[in-house]
């Protein structure tokens, strides 16, 4: 069984942390009041990019060694216009530079919540998650971590794809917004 800590209990944070139960993980969430203690293996940042910046910097000792999942889309949420993020960049690669003892892996960004609570998309189709990391090991806990989940899993590459992902979660983003698509539709893989 391995440990999961959620920083966040919003749509997405309790949509995973049901995801890694149903695959026999603990999962403990922290809040924004909570005081943090020791945090498991797998550290999600289920929180807005700012939150999730602020938290590698003020959590580093306590997430040193551990995998830490950054599933933000770092949007100007005032224009709805562009990535936050330099342009060669990425939220992750930011979070990897604020935590260098740690394996840092880009993921469950380009899944709509309500696709993670279903496993389907569409009601039809099966959620793959994409992680990117420079960490092998660390993509290979994670997917075991959700084996029973019902939730497809995929390698995407090294963290330099986590910028690829970020687009796709900024454009996805913009077509459920603009109603073109449902938040139970959005981008499939199929293998
Ligand atoms: N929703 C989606 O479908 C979707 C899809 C892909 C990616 N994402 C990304 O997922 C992240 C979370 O989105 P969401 O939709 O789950 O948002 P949400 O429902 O608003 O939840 C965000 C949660 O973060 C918590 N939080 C904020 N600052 C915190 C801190 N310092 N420590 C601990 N918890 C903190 C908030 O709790 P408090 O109320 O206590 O502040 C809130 O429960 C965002 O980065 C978003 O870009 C979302």
């Amino acid at each position: 069984m391995v440990k999961i800590t959620i920083f966040g209990k919003g749509n997405m944070g309790s949509a995973i942390g049901k995801n890694f139960e149903d695959a026999g993980q603990t999962v403990e969430y922290i809040d924004s009041k909570s005081s943090v203690e020791d945090v498991g293996e797998i550290v999600v940042l289920a929180v807005p990019y700012d939150a999730a910046i602020s938290i590698a910097k003020q959590q580093k000792d306590k997430l040193d060694g551990k995998i830490i999942i950054d599933i933000t889309n770092p949007l100007n949420f005032t224009t709805f216009d562009e990535l936050v993020v330099p342009a060669d960049s990425s939220a992750a690669a930011q979070i990897a530079e604020l935590l260098p003892n740690s394996q840092v892996v880009k993921g469950f960004n380009t899944t709509f919540a309500a696709t993670l609570v279903s496993k389907k998309i569409d009601g039809s189709y099966p959620t793959t998650v994409q992680l990117a990391s420079d960490s092998q090991s660390a993509k290979d806990e994670i997917t075991s971590a959700l084996d029973g989940s019902n939730l497809s899993v995929i390698d995407a590459g090294a963290l330099k794809r986590a910028r690829e992902l970020e687009a796709l979660g900024f454009l996805q983003l913009t077509l459920a917004a603009s109603e073109k698509i449902s938040w139970t539709g959005g981008f499939g893989i199929f293998k």
